[in-house]
């Protein structure tokens, strides 16, 4: 059984204007101890899908069909009181901004101790032990435990947070583009810690980013979305190197240089469509340079490249009829 197994995963939020459609038929699969990719163009429905399947999402969001199944747990009808008992334990998330994520008026030991408090039951003697722990595990000095989230600097806060994240030793961690704010030196850092953990506590792994190349690192396998839906999903490798869709190519030739250095992608021409009115058939179709008629009135269906890769693109279909 998948530690995470996401099926037709739909969340739309209401704006006055109309719904927008920011993930739609979103499917995959996290094993014990694997890291997923999830990588995409601004706005193609990242932070929606994590905020899905932490049932985070805002108060004019609502996830309209699907499934999440966490280590066999269905949790998309789990109510808000069995999610506050599986959120940090089971599954926790590494936000993009941690200043955000961490409360101001506390300390940021006080606001670890006070999770491991509450999801591990542990005495406020042994959570601030436990604290200084974490601190030394994500190679913070113990005594700043002290501090403030002020006091400590992005790359600081940065790691506060995968403390947290880490800190009741859960199944799966979700992080949000965790070091977008960060400058290069201290991503690289921060990146690798992240995964030196996920090792040692065999814990599963999302990692949203828009780095191809720290996907290419340190995933075993990669989602590319587009506008709310996956388009392709397998092996990092596999996807890497034989690409099957169109908008996956489009994004690794934006990204030359997926093995040195950290190079910053050029743009794919052309822009998303706006979520609020998508358009019919492939949604890539306005961008595509492969595009066929069918391309602009039928949905792709998602094709089985095998057993572990797939892709939703017309021509794939095609070739496999052909
Ligand atoms: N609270 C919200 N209300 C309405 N639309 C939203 C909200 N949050 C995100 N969106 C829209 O949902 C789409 C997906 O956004 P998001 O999940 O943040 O993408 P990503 O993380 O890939 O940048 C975008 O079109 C965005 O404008
Ligand atoms: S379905 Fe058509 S438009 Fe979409 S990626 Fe494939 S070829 Fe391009
Ligand atoms: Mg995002």
């Amino acid at each position: 059984m998948a530690l995470l197994e996401v099926n037709d995963l739909t969340t739309y939020y209401k704006l006055k204007e109309g719904t927008v459609k920011a993930c739609e038929g979103v499917s995959l699969h996290v094993d014990k101890g694997e890291a997923l990719g999830l990588v995409g163009e601004s706005a193609s429905g990242k932070t929606t899908v994590a905020l899905s399947l932490m049932k985070l999402i805002p108060e004019n969001a609502s996830i309209i069909g699907g499934s999440i199944k966490l280590d066999g747990k269905e949790l998309v009808t789990a109510t808000e009181e069995e999610m506050q008992k599986i959120r940090w334990k089971e599954i926790s998330i590494i936000f993009q901004g941690a200043m955000n994520a961490l409360n101001p008026v506390h300390t940021v030991g006080d606001q670890i101790a006070e999770v491991l408090k509450i999801h591990e039951k542990l005495t406020d003697k042994e959570a601030r032990q436990r604290t200084r722990d974490l601190f030394e595990k994500v190679e913070i000095d113990p005594d700043r435990v002290r501090e403030y989230p002020h006091e400590f600097s992005g790359g600081m806060r940065q790691r506060a947070m995968i403390a947290m994240a880490i800190a009741c030793n859960p199944k799966l961690v979700i992080g949000d583009e965790p070091t977008t704010a960060l400058d290069v030196m201290v991503q690289a850092q921060v990146l690798q810690l992240l995964h030196h953990l996920r090792q040692e506590i065999d814990m599963g792994l999302i990692l949203i980013t828009h780095d191809l190349s720290v996907v290419g690192e340190t995933c075993d396998k990669v989602a590319v979305m587009y506008a709310g839906r996956i388009v392709e999903l397998g092996p990092t490798e596999t996807v890497f190197t034989r690409p099957a869709h169109p908008y996956t190519r489009a994004l690794l030739a934006a990204f030359p240089d997926i093995e040195g250095e950290r190079t910053m992608a050029s743009s794919i021409p052309g822009n998303p469509p706006n979520l609020l009115y998508p358009p019919p058939g492939c949604r890539f179709h306005e961008r595509c340079s492969e595009v066929i008629p069918v391309c602009r009135e039928e949905q792709p269906p998602t094709i089985t490249i095998n057993d572990q890769h797939y892709a939703s693109c017309h021509l794939l279909s095609r070739r496999v009829k052909s």
